[in-house]
Order: C-alpha cells, then structure tokens, then sequence
C-alpha cells in the first residue's frame, strides 16, 4: 500500500493521437483509426501526472484535470462501491466494484463521458457508433445531455431491455441482423460527412475515460490492489485500468501497478486463445452462442495491446463457459448483486484466473462487475427457469 501524496499542477495533457501499431501521428479529428495502416489510435499522454491530485468531490468530474478534455459532460456519477464478499474456496479478499451504480446502469459511462465531450469540443454533433446495447445506451445518455446526436448500430438479438433504453435516451437505433462485426460493418458504411464513425471499441478517449476506474480504486484502498480481475470484450476497460495504474505511478502517487486478469467467454475468446497459445497475435475467433452478449467481439483492435498488457503485470488471461457465467449470475443475486451475464464474467473467471497466479493468500482482489441485471431481466429470468427445472 502506498499512500496518495499531492503532486504539482499541469492539467489537461495535448491529446495527441499516435497509431498504436506503427506509430503515425493522427492530425485529423476524423480518423477513427490510423490513416497509414489502419491500427487503432493511442493518445501520447493518457493522462496529467502532472495535475494535481483531485482532493474532493465524487465521480468523473472530480478526475477532469487528469483527463484529456475539458468541460466534461456529466450525469452525476458515483464513485462506485467497492464491496468485499467472502468467496468460498477463495483465501483472497476478493473486492466487488460495483459499476451498475453509473447513471446507465453500466461502467461504460467512464468512456461515454470522455468521448462525448471531446466530440463536443470539437463540433461534432452526429454521430454514427456500433454496440452490443450498453455502450449504445451510455453514448446515447451523455449525447443526450451535451447535444451529440447519436445513432445507435445494435445486433438484433440485443437484449430489449438496452434498445429500449437507447431509445429512450432519443437516439435512433438500427437493430442488425447477424453478427457483432457484421454491426460494426453496417455503422461504417452509415457514416458520411455529417455523421462522424465514433465507435467506443476504436476511440481513445473511451481509454482515457476507463482510467477512472482505476483512480477511484486507489484512493478507495488507499493503495494499490494486488490484482485486477475484468471480462474482455474490446478490452477497453482493461487498457484504461491498465494506463490508469501507469499514470499514478509516473505521477509517484503508487510505487506499483496491480496483476490484471482478463476473462472472455468460451464462445468468443480470441484473446484468451492467442494467450494460451503464447502468441502476440490475436486471430479472427469463431463465434459462438452466449449469454455474455458484451463480449462477442471477434476480432478486438486492440488484442495485441490486451495481451501487452497482461503480460508485463504478470497477470494471465483465461475463458470461462457458459453454465460457469450462468451459476455466477445466480451465486452473486442469491448475495445481493444483480449482474447482468456478461458483467459476471470476471466474477466467473476469478477462480480459473486465481489457478494461474501466484497470488499470496492475503491478497487484494478487486473484480469488475461491469454492468446491472436489470439490463438483461429476461436472460436472467430464463436461467432461472432453467436452474429449477
Ligand atoms: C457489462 C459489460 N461488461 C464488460 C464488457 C466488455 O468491455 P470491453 O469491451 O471494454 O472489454 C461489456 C462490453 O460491452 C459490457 O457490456
């Protein structure tokens, strides 16, 4: 545990965009990935070292100067709980963070809340994004209050619960017939002139956003955990905690960083296979049927960068199936927390992570439960019927 200590003043790093592949500046606000090569973009500061530490105040706002945009659009966020639960089997003290409680109702609302303010800042007031429901719905919310419209590209199997809630925010939505990339693919070619490609998958302001996860977590312990756990989809929550923890320690707020473990469902796990295989490439994965709707991403931009990344914490990267999520899903509601499936996943992949670390007994776990029940009631309900058949 290392205390937070105050640091000298320079808010708001230059957000200068960089490929994260091959390293060619970006100059034009509307590239969503790199001219040259098409990597996806890395801003050359994630945060403000310099900035002084925030030293009240709750949720986003507070961590502005240590963020890249000013003027952040806010929906009065929390800071979200971190809530400690016995798990049988497990010696660790394992930490719950509890991201329902964000004004959508998942943790998306950190990176929603960086991206949508950059657009404002730079004009842009339509724009075209695609999503399995939550990150739709948390754009769609922060477009609401700062005046970016936002039309919503979902698979048609989304759950109804998240279309409904992007409606209701008053973006339009586009309901896709097929799978995650064929969504993806239609967003694009819906983009023109008046409306910007802004996918949060692609956007580094949706990193830069994720790092608040992080921030609050050392000032909730007053240190640093020994290890993170989060489900992978695009990986932006894992980046984001990732350059997170970096920032605190180039800023001497933390002398280290915490182990990160990534879980991916069975049915799409295209970084936990390039893992397992020891390579630094992620391939194209087949997909399968899941109840983790947020995860069947198939081939993430940013693998390469997952992969990075757990490596050099000393972390692993592991998949869980589907009557695993399922049984977590009800293992954590029959203890008060109500997690649609894909935010169980990390839960769900703790003990296979724990298998492959070297974690002490006494260690500081905190789990990512990324997102609310209430997203996915008839999923829920469904395992419900199933489990007492
Ligand atoms: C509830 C929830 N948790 C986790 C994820 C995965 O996040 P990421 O794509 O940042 O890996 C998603 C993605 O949609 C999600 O909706």
């Amino acid at each position: 545990v290392c205390p937070i200590r105050p640091s000298s003043t320079q808010a708001n790093p230059s957000s200068s965009l960089l490929c994260a592949r091959c390293g060619t500046p970006s100059l034009n606000d509307r590239s969503w990935r790199c001219d040259s090569c098409g990597g996806p973009l890395d801003l050359e500061t994630w945060s403000s070292p310099r900035a002084p530490w925030p030293s009240d105040g709750n949720g986003l706002t507070r961590f502005e100067s240590w963020l890249p945009v000013s003027d952040l659009i806010t929906l009065g966020e929390p800071t979200t709980a971190l809530y400690e639960i016995p798990v049988p089997g497990v010696s660790q003290r394992v930490l719950l963070k509890l991201e329902a409680a964000l004004p959508t109702g998942s943790f998306k609302d950190r990176g929603s809340a960086v991206v949508i303010s950059w657009l404002r800042s730079r004009d842009f007031e339509h724009v075209v994004v695609d999503s399995s429901g939550n990150a739709g719905a948390s754009l769609a919310a922060y477009g609401a209050k700062g005046g970016v419209r936002v039309d919503v590209f979902v698979p048609a199997s989304s759950s109804p619960r998240k279309i409904a809630q992007i409606r209701a925010y008053g973006a339009r939505v586009y309901p896709v017939e097929g799978s995650r990339a064929d969504v993806a693919d239609a967003a694009l070619a819906a983009a023109d002139e008046q409306r910007l490609y802004a996918s949060h998958i692609w956007s580094p302001y949706f990193i830069a956003g994720t790092q608040t996860f992080a921030f609050e977590v050392l000032e909730q312990l007053g240190g640093v955990p020994d290890a993170v756990v989060m489900a992978i989809g695009a990986g932006s929550l894992l980046l984001g905690v990732n350059v997170g923890f970096a920032s605190m320690q180039a800023a001497g707020l933390c002398d280290s960083t915490p182990q990160l473990f990534g879980v991916q469902a069975d049915a799409c796990a295209p970084v936990a296979c390039a893992w397992e295989s020891g390579s630094r490439q992620v391939a194209t994965a087949e997909l399968g049927d899941s109840i983790a709707e947020g995860l069947m991403i198939a081939r993430p931009p940013r693998g390469e960068a997952v992969v990075r990344a757990v490596r050099e914490s000393g972390g692993a990267i592991v998949q869980v199936d589907d009557a695993t999520i399922a049984a977590s899903v009800l293992w954590l509601a029959s203890r008060g927390v109500y997690a649609e499936p894909t935010a169980a996943v990390a839960f769900a992949g703790l003990r296979t992570a724990l298998k492959q670390s070297d974690l002490a007994s006494d260690a500081t776990i905190v789990v990512a439960v990324t997102g609310s029940g209430l997203k996915a009631s008839e999923t829920i309900e469904q395992l419900l019927g199933e489990k007492s058949r």
